[in-house]
C-alpha cells in the first residue's frame, strides 16, 4: 500500500451521526459549501463522506445506482461539485450482501463497485461489516483493496469491522484506518445496549484503545469513530473529546450538521493547534504515562523534538494540579523518544486556555470536571 493516502489521519465529515438514512444530494452540496465558508477546509478537513443509504438498486448487469429520489443528479455530478470546491468525496459500502441500513452491499460485486466509484470520481470508501456471516474479514477487506487498486483511482479505504476481528493485527497493508470499537454516542462515559449493537461514550472508546498504539502509523490508523463534537455534550466535554482524538491520531471525521453550527462549536473544530497535534508528521499515537488517581497524563511525541501533553480529568470534581516537571522523566519505549525535564527546559503553551510558561517552574492549574488541559511543548532554544 504505497499510495501515500492518509500519511496523517484523514480529516473530513460524514453524514451518519447527524442524518443517518435521511440524506440527499443537496445536503452533501450544502455541507461542502459550509466546509469552505466556515474555514474548515482551510483548517485541513478534506473529505465529504456519504454514509449508508445513498443506494438505489442494482441494474440487470449488476451495476449499483444511487437512489433516484435522493440523488437525482447522480454521483458523478455530485463528485464534480465537491471537487470544484477543492474537496473530496467519500462513499459507503459493506462487505456483506446488505449494508447495516439494509441497502445493497458489495458482496460478489466488489470489482464492479470499485470501478463504478472510480468512474464517479469517489476518493474514499468506508467499508462496513454487516451481513457478513461466513466471510473472513482479512479476505473481504483484501478483496476490496485489490478491487480499488484494479479500478485505478486512489481511494482511501476506511475499514469498519468495529474491532470484532482485530483489524489492527492484519489491516496495515489493506486499509488506511480501522474502527476499533462499536459506534460512538455523544456522551462522556455512557454505554448503551438497546439493540444488537452497543454504543459508546467518549471515555468508553478511549478505554478500548489499550495496547493498540503500536499498530498505528502513517497510512494506517486506529479509528475511534466519527466525532460527536457539537452533538449535545458540554463545551468542556467537546474540547476533551476533540483533544483525545487528536492525541490518539484517530481520523477526525466531523459528525455534526455543518449548515447550522454555532461559533462555539466551529472554533473547537477549527482549532489549528489541536489539528497540528493530530496531523503531526511523526504519526506517533499518544499513551498514558502517569495516573495519580485523579488525573491522567497522556503524552504524544511530535516531530522536531516537540511534545503534546494532555491532562485528563474524567471525574465530577475540579482537580487542582501542581506538577513538578523535574520529577518526571517521560520515556516512550515504542518510539524511543524521551524527555528529561531535569536536563532540558521546555516552553509550554496551554492550547485551550491560552496561557504559557516553561518547565523550569511547577505547573499549577485547576482542571475542570470532564475536561482536559492540553499543552504543546517546545525546547527553549
Ligand atoms: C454501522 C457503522 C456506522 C454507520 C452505520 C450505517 O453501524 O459502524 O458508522 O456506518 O453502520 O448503517
Amino acid at each position: 500500500k504505497f499510495d501515500g493516502l492518509a500519511a496523517t489521519p484523514q480529516m473530513g465529515w460524514n453524514s451518519w451521526n447527524s442524518f443517518a438514512c435521511d440524506i440527499n444530494e443537496q445536503l452533501i452540496r450544502d455541507t461542502a459549501d459550509a466546509m469552505v465558508k466556515l474555514g474548515l477546509k482551510d483548517a485541513g478537513y478534506q473529505y465529504v463522506n456519504i454514509d449508508d443509504c445513498w443506494h438505489g438498486q442494482r441494474d440487470k448487469d449488476g451495476f449499483i445506482h444511487p437512489d433516484p429520489q435522493r440523488f437525482p443528479s447522480g454521483m458523478k455530478t455530485l463528485a464534480d461539485y465537491v471537487h470544484s470546491k477543492g474537496l473530496k468525496l467519500g462513499i459507503y459500502s459493506d462487505a456483506g450482501a446488505t449494508t447495516c441500513g439494509g441497502k445493497p452491499g458489495s458482496r460478489g460485486h466488489e470489482y464492479q463497485d470499485a470501478k463504478t466509484y472510480a468512474d464517479w470520481g469517489v476518493d474514499y470508501v468506508k467499508y462496513d461489516w454487516c451481513d457478513t456471516k461466513g466471510l473472513s474479514a482479512p479476505g473481504a477487506y483484501t478483496t476490496m483493496r485489490d478491487a480499488i487498486r484494479a479500478a485505478g483511482r486512489p481511494m482511501l479505504l476506511s475499514m469498519c469491522e468495529w474491532g470484532d476481528n482485530k483489524a489492527w493485527e492484519w489491516g496495515k497493508d489493506i486499509g488506511h484506518s480501522w474502527r476499533t470499537t462499536a459506534d460512538i454516542y455523544p456522551c462522556w462515559n455512557c454505554e448503551l445496549n438497546h439493540d444488537a449493537f452497543s454504543r459508546l461514550g467518549v471515555l468508553r472508546i478511549l478505554d478500548r484503545q489499550a495496547g493498540l498504539r503500536k499498530y498505528a502509523g502513517p497510512g494506517h490508523w486506529n479509528d475511534m469513530d466519527m466525532l460527536e463534537v457539537g452533538m449535545g455534550m458540554s463545551g468542556d466535554e467537546d474540547r476533551a473529546h476533540f483533544s483525545i482524538w487528536a492525541m490518539m491520531a484517530s481520523p477526525l471525521i466531523l459528525g455534526n450538521d455543518l449548515r447550522k453550527m454555532p461559533e462555539s462549536t466551529r472554533s473547537i473544530l477549527a482549532n489549528k493547534d489541536v489539528i497540528a497535534i493530530s496531523q503531526d508528521q511523526a504519526g506517533i499515537q499518544a499513551w498514558k504515562f502517569f495516573d495519580d488517581g485523579r488525573l491522567e497524563y497522556w503524552a504524544r511525541p511530535l516531530a522536531n523534538n516537540e511534545w503534546a501533553l494532555m491532562v485528563l480529568n474524567r471525574g465530577e470534581q475540579a482537580v487542582n494540579l501542581s506538577y513538578d516537571w523535574k520529577a518526571h522523566f517521560i520515556s516512550d519505549e515504542m518510539s524511543k523518544r524521551e524527555v528529561d525535564f531535569k536536563k532540558a527546559v521546555y516552553g509550554w503553551r496551554d492550547i485551550w486556555g491560552g496561557k504559557s510558561g516553561d518547565t523550569g517552574k511547577k505547573l499549577e492549574a485547576s482542571v475542570a470536571p470532564h475536561s482536559v488541559l492540553l499543552l504543546h511543548l517546545k525546547t527553549k532554544g
